[in-house]
């Protein structure tokens, strides 16, 4: 690898139809560098990464490499240039090997096939070199999200990216996988690599970076060395006022329980049991967090309680109605709403426009339709104000969801699911990859319909965010909760509980 000294982006600008995604943005890394970019959802910080990494053409402004002005057409070009991206959304074919993928598109000019046994070899030295635990045999649709980065990373390593631009890497992540990356962070940086690192979680900028760039509106709000600034200062830079992140609940006055889960238990994908016998329960005015490292059968439990996912056996009750294997439709109907974990599959359809999306599930409700037809009319105002309400950044109404960035879908899907004024919300992980502000909103939201009389399971990996909200926190390990407390419980004591060492005391 050679060392890139310095790569500047000057006067960057990037329409899209109806956005100014980048105005005017100039921006630098040098060698040995982490580089922080932060902003809103929707400021611009994909899309400039895009333009460094050649995806993106830019309408105006120049790129140097070492001072000197560079072309990057493609990603192609961008490799060549020593620059790698590991994106926001994972670009391996499932199929394949983590061996395969890393060969897969190399220039193999020499032999007509990129020698397998020489690509494994070389990914293990890599793999040994910079902490990234990953089996070059293992076939890409077996391995968890974090391994699915490393071979993202392990991938731009190969070919010898020597900056490398790292796109909400954390947003995937469990603490503990924080921590490794991190640590493979500065490995990079101990050999000459520069990083670009765009994260939404402030102690993780203030952690591992040496400047922060914040971007607002897709402009540069301003450029600082880490060591003087503070996570308060960066917040304000963002969203241009002060952000609460502590939220004072009022007491749970209601004793009834809204949701029931009795002895639940369901498969995962492969088929193996993910819920495990599980109980609990959520009164109306209650958030119950469910905390735990990923992979425990958070998702199965929300997808199971909703009707998405079959139950083997026990039951799901809803204000005392059995609804145990419900389609999900019937599930809507008993004023049961869900924000999915996986927002891109199942939370919206990603060509339909913003429009259309807004009235996904409510589209009969006698509000938007006359009788069989749709009133578009209605429809248009319904989609304006929950738009307006919720902050959505979209050029109009028809821009296809797909187009908008990962924070605003979210926002577009709360809106949704909120304006139904369910009886019981089931949230998983509402603000992963959700910058501070809109965070900041959800939470807000959140805290207004417990206040509203709604009972809400807040599935999240997020410690802070389920202390920040729950009433009552389940830790989930394995398939079982192993152990329901107060949110006022050590934070030491709760991460022992989600790595499965100990049990709490128990509401039972
Ligand atoms: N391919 C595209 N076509 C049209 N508009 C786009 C496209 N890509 C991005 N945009 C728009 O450009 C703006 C900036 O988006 P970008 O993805 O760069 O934001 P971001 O800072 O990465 O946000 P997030 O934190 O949510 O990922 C947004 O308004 C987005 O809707
Ligand atoms: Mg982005």
């Amino acid at each position: 690898m050679t060392t890139i000294q310095s790569v500047e982006l000057r006067g960057i600008t990037k329409r899209f139809p109806g956005v100014l995604a980048n105005d005017n943005i100039s921006f630098d890394v040098r060698a040995g560098e982490i580089h922080a970019l932060l902003g809103e959802n929707g400021a611009g910080k994909s899309t400039l990464m895009k333009i460094l990494y050649g995806l993106y053409k830019p309408d105006a402004g120049e790129i140097l490499i070492n001072g000197q002005p560079i072309r990057i057409k493609s990603p192609t070009d961008a490799l060549r240039q020593g620059i790698g991206m590991v994106h926001q959304h994972f670009q391996l074919v499932p199929p394949f090997t983590v061996a395969e993928n890393v060969a897969l598109g190399l220039a193999s000019s020499r032999e007509p096939l990129t020698d397998l046994d020489v690509v494994s070899q070389r990914l293990r030295e890599l793999s040994e070199q910079y902490g990234l635990r990953v089996d070059p045999n293992a076939l890409v649709w077996q391995l968890a999200v974090g391994q699915q980065q490393r071979v993202e990373i392990l991938k731009a390593l190969y070919r010898d990216a020597a900056l490398l631009i790292l796109d909400e890497p954390t947003a995937v992540l469990v603490p503990q996988e924080v921590d490794e990356l991190f640590v493979t962070l500065r490995k990079l940086t101990d050999t000459g690599h520069s990083l670009i690192f765009i994260s939404h979680k402030l102690h993780e900028v203030m952690a591992i970076s040496d400047r922060v760039t914040v971007l607002r509106d897709g402009r540069v709000a301003g450029t600082v060395a880490t060591q003087d600034t503070t996570q308060k200062d960066l917040a304000r830079m963002m969203v241009g006022r002060d952000v609460v992140t502590v939220w004072d609940k009022p007491e749970c006055p209601s004793e009834m329980a809204v949701l029931r889960v009795e002895k639940l238990s369901a498969l995962n994908d492969k088929g193996l049991p993910a819920v495990k016998n599980l109980s609990l329960s959520v009164c109306a005015n209650e958030i119950l967090g469910v905390a735990g490292v990923s992979g425990n059968g958070q998702r199965e439990l929300a997808e199971t309680i909703v009707g998405l996912r079959r139950a083997t056996s026990g039951s799901v009750k809803v204000l005392n109605n059995e609804m145990t294997n419900h389609a999900p439709a019937a599930m809507i109907a008993a004023g049961v709403a869900f924000i999915p974990e996986e927002r891109m599959t199942m939370g919206v359809i990603r060509d339909f426009t913003v429009q259309e999306n807004a009235i996904l599930e409510t589209h009969a409700d006698p509000g938007l339709a006359d009788g069989v037809l749709l009133n578009f009319g209605k429809i248009q105002k319904h989609a304006t104000r929950l738009v307006r309400e919720y902050d959505v950044k979209t050029p109009t109404l028809d821009t296809p969801v797909k187009s908008l960035s990962g924070g605003n879908i979210q926002k577009l899907i709360m809106a949704r699911e909120l304006t139904r004024q369910p009886k019981l919300l089931i949230a998983a992980q509402p603000t992963r990859g959700v910058d501070i502000g809109a965070s900041e909103y959800i939470h807000k939201r959140l805290i207004q319909e417990r206040g509203r009389g709604t009972a809400i399971l807040l599935i999240s990996e997020d410690l802070d965010e389920v202390l920040a909200l729950a009433d009552r926190i389940a830790v989930m390990y394995e398939g079982e909760i192993v152990g329901i407390v107060e949110p006022n419980t050590p934070v030491d004591e709760l991460g022992l509980m989600m790595a499965g060492a100990t049990k709490g005391k128990s509401e039972k």
